[in-house]
C-alpha cells in the first residue's frame, strides 16, 4: 500500500481553504470585530499538538485567540478519553457552557477529539448536550472548517465521526504553537498494540508514519525559526516507519534528524519497550543534539499482569534494556508509566512492582489507577480488588517513587548544569524556568532576557519535582 494513499489530497485541503475563507465572511458579517476562539485541551501531547492544527485552521478562518472562555465566540474542547475522570472533567466542562449559551445564543460550542471517536460518547453528547454544536472525531480533524460553515449555514448540529481506522496523515496544515523554546513534531500517528486496557488504538486508529521528508523538513523549518527543544512524538515512536517498505527506522531517523543543522535538542515519545533496541540507544548515546531522556512506560512489575496487559515484554527485558541504555549513557534519565490495580493485581503482584521501582530507580513517574474503558479487553476481565485498597496501593506506590525522586534530584545539588531557559517561575523567589538534558525542571535565580537560551546552572537546592539554583 502507498503511503501517498492516506495523505490527504491537497485538494481536500484546498476544499477545506476554501470554507475557511467562507467562514471568515460569515463571521465578517455576523460580528463588528474580529471573532475569538478559545481552545481548551485536555489529555496527552498528541491532543496538544492537533490543538495547534486547530489554531493554525481557526487563524486561517480569521479568529484571533482568547484563554478566557467566556469572551469566546467559538469554544472547542480537544478531548482525551485516556481514562474516566478524564472524560467526567470534560463532561463537567462542556456542562459549563449551557450558561455562556444562555447569555449569548451565537456561542459555538465544539467538542472534538478521542472522547466523541467512540460512538457511545457521541451518543450521549447528541442526547445529553443540546447546546453542543458541532462534534468530530480525531479522523475528521482536517475537516474543521467544513463542519464550522455547516453549522452556521444549515441551522442544525454537526456529527462527524466518520473516519476508517486505517486512519489518514495530515501534511500542509500549519500549526500555530505556543509561545516559548519547544515545539513539538509528530512523526507518526495511531497505535497497533491493543494493550488490554488502552482505548486509544480505537479512537486514533492504525500506526502510520509521516514520511522522513516531511519529518525533517518540518524539523529544518523548526530549527530556523528558533525553537530549541524539539519532541518527536508518536503514540509509540520505536515503530516508526515499520508500516512503510522503504522508510526508515526510529534509530536511523534519529540520526537523520541529529544531522539537521542548528542549535536545539531532540526529544522523543512515547517509546514502547517492546520496540525499544540497543540500536535505539546506541543511536542516542552517539547523537549529540538527542538528548539522554526516555519515557519507557513499564507499566508494572509483575509478569502475570504485564501478559495480561498484551504488552509483550517481561521483567527481565525491561531490565535487560535499561542497564544496556543505562550503560551506553550513564547520564540517562528515565521516566515511565504505572498503572495500579489492573483487573484481577493481587498484593504480591503489586509488590512486584515495587520492587520494580527500586530495582530501576526512575527519575519520576506518571502513575495512574486502573480506570476500565468500555470496549477495551480488560473491561471485561474480572475485578475483584476494592477502589480502596487500589488506592491504598496508589498511595504506597507514591511514597516510594517520591523517595527516590527526592534522592536522585538531591544528587544534583553543588552540580552545574546546561539548561534551556523556557519561561518564568511561579515560585517568588525564584525568575526563570528552565530544563536539564534530562529534562528536570530547575528554577533559576536569573535575567528574564535570557528566556529561550542554554544557559549553565549551578544547582544549590532540590526537592522531589524539581531542582533550584542560580544562572552561572
Ligand atoms: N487506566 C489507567 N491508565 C491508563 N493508561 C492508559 N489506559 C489506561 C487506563 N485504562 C495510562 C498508561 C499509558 C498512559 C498514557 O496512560 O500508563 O502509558
Ligand atoms: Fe495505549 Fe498501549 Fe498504544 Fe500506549 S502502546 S497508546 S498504552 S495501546
Amino acid at each position: 500500500m502507498d503511503d501517498r494513499n492516506r495523505v490527504i489530497p491537497q485538494e481536500e485541503l484546498a476544499l477545506q481553504q476554501d470554507y475557511a475563507d467562507r467562514v471568515r465572511q460569515l463571521y465578517r458579517a455576523r460580528l463588528p470585530r474580529q471573532p475569538l476562539a478559545c481552545v481548551v485541551t485536555f489529555g496527552c501531547q498528541q491532543n496538544e499538538a492537533d490543538s495547534e492544527l486547530i489554531r493554525g485552521m481557526l487563524a486561517d478562518m480569521g479568529f484571533g485567540m482568547t484563554d478566557d472562555e467566556e469572551r469566546a465566540d467559538l469554544l472547542i474542547f480537544n478531548t482525551c478519553a485516556i481514562r474516566e475522570h478524564a472524560e467526567m472533567r470534560v463532561f463537567g466542562n462542556v456542562g459549563q457552557t449551557s450558561h455562556y449559551k444562555k447569555a449569548n445564543p451565537d456561542v459555538m460550542i465544539c467538542v472534538c477529539g478521542c472522547m466523541p471517536q467512540q460512538p457511545r460518547v457521541a451518543e450521549t453528547i447528541k442526547k445529553s448536550y443540546p447546546y453542543v454544536d458541532i462534534v468530530f472525531g480525531t479522523h475528521a480533524l482536517y475537516k474543521f472548517p467544513q463542519l464550522l460553515y455547516r453549522r452556521l449555514t444549515e441551522k442544525k448540529r454537526i456529527f462527524d465521526i466518520s473516519g476508517d481506522e486505517r486512519g489518514v496523515i495530515l501534511e500542509g496544515v500549519r500549526s500555530v504553537r505556543k509561545e516559548g523554546p519547544s515545539a513539538w513534531l509528530s512523526i507518526m500517528y495511531g497505535c497497533n498494540n491493543f494493550c488490554t486496557y488502552c482505548i486509544v488504538p480505537y479512537v486514533r486508529g492504525r500506526e502510520r508514519s509521516r514520511s522522513p521528508e516531511a519529518v525533517l523538513e518540518e524539523l529544518r523549518s523548526l530549527a530556523a525559526r528558533g525553537y530549541r527543544d524539539i519532541t518527536l512524538l508518536g503514540q509509540n515512536v520505536n515503530s516508526y516507519g515499520l508500516d512503510q517498505q522503504g522508510y526508515p527506522d526510529f534509530a536511523e531517523l534519529l540520526e537523520r534528524c541529529n544531522a539537521v543543522e542548528g542549535d536545539f535538542r531532540i526529544r522523543f515519545m512515547t517509546s514502547h519497550p517492546k520496540d525499544a533496541s540497543e540500536k535505539l540507544f546506541d543511536t542516542m548515546a552517539k547523537c549529540g543534539k538527542v538528548c539522554h531522556s526516555i519515557h519507557l512506560p513499564v507499566q508494572c512489575g509483575s509478569d502475570r499482569v504485564l501478559k495480561a496487559m498484551n504488552r509483550r515484554y517481561d521483567t527481565k527485558r525491561y531490565l535487560e534494556l535499561v542497564d544496556y541504555a543505562r550503560k551506553v549513557m550513564p547520564d540517562l534519565t528515565i521516566t515511565s508509566d504505572i498503572i495500579v490495580g489492573f483487573p484481577g493485581e493481587t498484593e504480591a503482584e503489586f509488590e512486584e512492582t515495587l520492587a520494580l521501582l527500586e530495582r530501576v530507580r526512575f527519575d519520576s513517574l506518571f502513575t495512574f489507577i486502573y480506570s476500565r474503558r468500555p470496549g477495551t479487553l480488560a473491561a471485561e476481565m474480572p475485578d475483584p480488588v476494592t477502589r480502596e485498597e487500589k488506592q491504598r496501593r496508589f498511595d504506597r506506590l507514591l511514597e516510594v517513587q517520591n523517595r527516590i525522586s527526592r534522592e536522585i534530584n538531591a544528587g544534583y545539588v553543588g552540580k552545574t548544569e546546561t539548561v534551556l531557559i523556557d519561561g518564568l517561575s511561579d515560585d517568588p523567589n525564584y525568575d526563570l524556568t528552565a530544563r536539564t538534558a534530562g529534562f528536570k525542571l530547575v528554577h533559576l535565580r536569573g535575567d528574564r532576557g535570557l528566556i529561550g537560551q542554554y544557559a549553565r546552572a549551578e544547582i544549590d537546592r532540590s526537592s522531589t519535582w524539581a531542582l533550584f539554583g542560580k544562572v552561572k
